[in-house]
């Protein structure tokens, strides 16, 4: 046992002699990962005419965050009166977690899902087992956002939404991009990050 002791204290403090006390150390929160394991950034994919396919498997991608804005909340008509479910492409995700920038080639998928209808009170909200408050009901619509400084090189940001339908599924196969007034001008002047809204995704929020 002694000699174990006495390995371990020498293990110690040659970990000590090679750690540099000043030495600059990348911001990480516990989540990101080391760059060496990271996932590459997964690209959209663009037909000859400009237009983007659908993702065929956002859902897999990595969960942040879910804004609500029922119409119960809103004199009973939201422009989005669902709850809007956004997951980041992983590659982009492992890429923002280790340097705050959304790197180029990031997607970013938002997906509309109603509230439940159940025993609806007057602002909208069910009782449900847990509680009363407001519960997914029906996917109601797809979004996507691309970073693509080249292609959209016009865009401010290089950024361009799309929309595959605000309506049940099945979805659009692919979509064109908006007119940059459509979209981007909003996330430009409101966005926290690079057109990015981070301050509603507690998730990427985290990292700071
Ligand atoms: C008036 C401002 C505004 C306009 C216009 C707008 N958005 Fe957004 N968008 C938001 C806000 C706020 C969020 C984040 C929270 C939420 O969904 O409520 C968001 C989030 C998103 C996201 C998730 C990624 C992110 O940037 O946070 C996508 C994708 C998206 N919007 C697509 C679109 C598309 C497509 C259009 C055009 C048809 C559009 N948006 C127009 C305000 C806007």
């Amino acid at each position: 046992m002694k000699h174990v002791a006495v390995l371990a204290a020498g293990v110690v403090a040659a970990a000590c002699a090679y750690a540099k006390p000043n030495a600059p150390v990348e911001a990480q929160s516990a989540q990101s990962t080391p760059a060496a394991a990271r996932t590459a950034v997964a690209r959209a994919q663009f037909a000859s005419d400009g237009k983007v396919a659908r993702p065929t498997n956002w859902r897999r991608w990595v969960f942040v965050g879910t804004p609500l804005t029922p119409n119960g909340l809103n004199n009973g008509s939201a422009p989005f009166p669902e709850f809007h479910n956004v997951y980041v492409e992983p590659g982009a995700f492992d890429a923002y977690m280790a340097t705050g920038k959304w790197p180029e080639g990031t997607q970013i998928a938002k997906e509309l899902v109603l509230v439940r209808q159940n025993n609806n009170e007057n602002i909208g909200a069910t009782s449900e087992v847990s509680g009363r408050g407001y519960f997914q009901g029906e996917f109601q619509g797809l979004e996507l956002a691309v970073k693509d400084t080249s292609r959209f090189a016009t865009e401010p940001g290089g950024w361009a939404y799309f929309s595959f339908g605000h309506q049940p599924q099945p979805y659009a196969a692919s979509a064109g991009a908006f007119p940059t007034e459509a979209c981007n001008s909003c996330h430009e002047t409101n966005a926290e990050t690079d057109f990015v809204f981070t301050q509603f995704y507690p998730v990427l929020r985290d990292r700071k």
